[in-house]
Parts: C-alpha cells; sequence; structure tokens
C-alpha cells in the first residue's frame, strides 16, 4: 500500500505549532500573527468544541493546514471534510491507520517505544510524531533511535519549550519539533498580535539557527 507523503509536514519550518483554538474573533488575527511570525503550516487540535469550525475558518487563510489529536476515523473523516491536509494522533489503532489509507489522508501517528517505532516501520511509514516528548526520554531517545531506526525522522511534541527545542533538532532524525510553544498563553489572552508575530519570529530564527 502506498503512503500519503508526510514530508510536507515535517519540512515545512522547524516548528509545528499545536494550536487549541476557538472558532472566535481572535482566531484569524492570531493566524496572521503567526504566518507573518513566518510559520506556514499549523495543527489545530481536536479538544476544543469548535475546533472544526475554527479550520472551516482558516481554510486559504494560512498555507498549510492540518488537525491534530486525532483520535478515531469519524474524526479523520470530518477532519477531511472541514479542509485538513493531513492529520496527527498521539498514538496508532488499525481503524485510524485503515481510515487514512482510505482517504488518502497524510497522517502523522505517535510513538513512544521502539516496538512502537518497529510496527511504523512494518507498515512502512518513514515520518513519526514522538509523544510525549519529554516524558518518553526526550532527544536522548531519538539519538538512541537514529542509530537503530535509520531511515525513520520524528517530530517530537510534549513539553518542547523554547529552552529545549534546540536539543531535539540537534538530532539528524528531528526535521521539526511540535508543541505549544509557539503562542504562549499570555500574549493570545491579551490579544498583542504584533508581541505573538514577534514571538513566532524570534522562535522560528533561534529553533533555524539550532537545527
Ligand atoms: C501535542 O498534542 O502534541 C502536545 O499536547 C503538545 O504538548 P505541549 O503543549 O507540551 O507543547
Amino acid at each position: 500500500m502506498i503512503f500519503a507523503q508526510t514530508d510536507f509536514i515535517l519540512e515545512a519550518g522547524p516548528v509545528l505549532p499545536v494550536l487549541s483554538l476557538q472558532d472566535d474573533d481572535r482566531l484569524l488575527p492570531m493566524a496572521e500573527a503567526i504566518v507573518a511570525g513566518g510559520i506556514k503550516v499549523f495543527e489545530v487540535v481536536l479538544r476544543t468544541p469548535t475546533a472544526l469550525e475554527a479550520l472551516k475558518r482558516l481554510k486559504g487563510q494560512v498555507p498549510i493546514l492540518g488537525v491534530g489529536t486525532v483520535l478515531s476515523p469519524a474524526q479523520m473523516a470530518a477532519a477531511k471534510d472541514a479542509g485538513a491536509r493531513f492529520c496527527v494522533s498521539p498514538g496508532w489503532t488499525p481503524a485510524l491507520h485503515k481510515s487514512a489509507q482510505a482517504l488518502h489522508m497524510p497522517w502523522l501517528p505517535g510513538v513512544a517505544t521502539a516496538s512502537e517505532v518497529m510496527r511504523g516501520l512494518d507498515k512502512g511509514f518513514k515520518n513519526l510524531k514522538f509523544f510525549p516528548a519529554e516524558r518518553a526520554g526526550g532527544p536522548k531517545a531519538l539519538a538512541d533511535f537514529a542509530a537503530v531506526f535509520p531511515g525513520i525522522r520524528f517530530c517530537p511534541t510534549g513539553g518542547i519549550s523554547a529552552g529545549n527545542a534546540g536539543a531535539y533538532l540537534a538530532n539528524a532524525n528531528v526535521p521539526c519539533i511540535g508543541g505549544s510553544l509557539a503562542t504562549p498563553k499570555g500574549l493570545v489572552a491579551a490579544q498583542d498580535w504584533p508581541g505573538l508575530e514577534g514571538h513566532v519570529r524570534e522562535l522560528v530564527k533561534s529553533l533555524t539557527f539550532a537545527s
């Protein structure tokens, strides 16, 4: 079975922002600030009641739009209908795998152990999410994976900050990191969009040097 390509997710930039959004007035100015700061890819997570409505409103407003925290085939189908170009899940299930194949949906499933990476390898995956990154061993675990799984690349997420992101990106098997670090709660709550744009720009710049 040929897989929908997922390289574009990992290669869009050093940061994949994990965005828990509501469909409200903050949505478009926030997205504009993130894009202006230099991030092209968005992962809108299904953790709010209006996440899919938010996704529909963002469609066409940001370069690459995807959906995260996809836990069921029904959610993957809804994500596709709402305009998602890719899906991300914290783990892997046979049902989601089948559904990604049926929908030709680029899908980044999560792994945390060597056995889970080996199952991904068996199934033909080349790109995986590493979650929850800090608790599952951090950058050192990914360095160990590089030695035994040379063909697999990871997008680690979970507990990644501006302070530890560089250590992840120093691994050759980590083209990007993901997380909420791109959108500090304080800046979003204050609706400080120039501040958010500046924060994103600095983050992208520092992580581009780190990788
Ligand atoms: C994810 O969905 O990838 C994580 O929940 C992001 O974790 P963070 O908020 O610690 O970055």
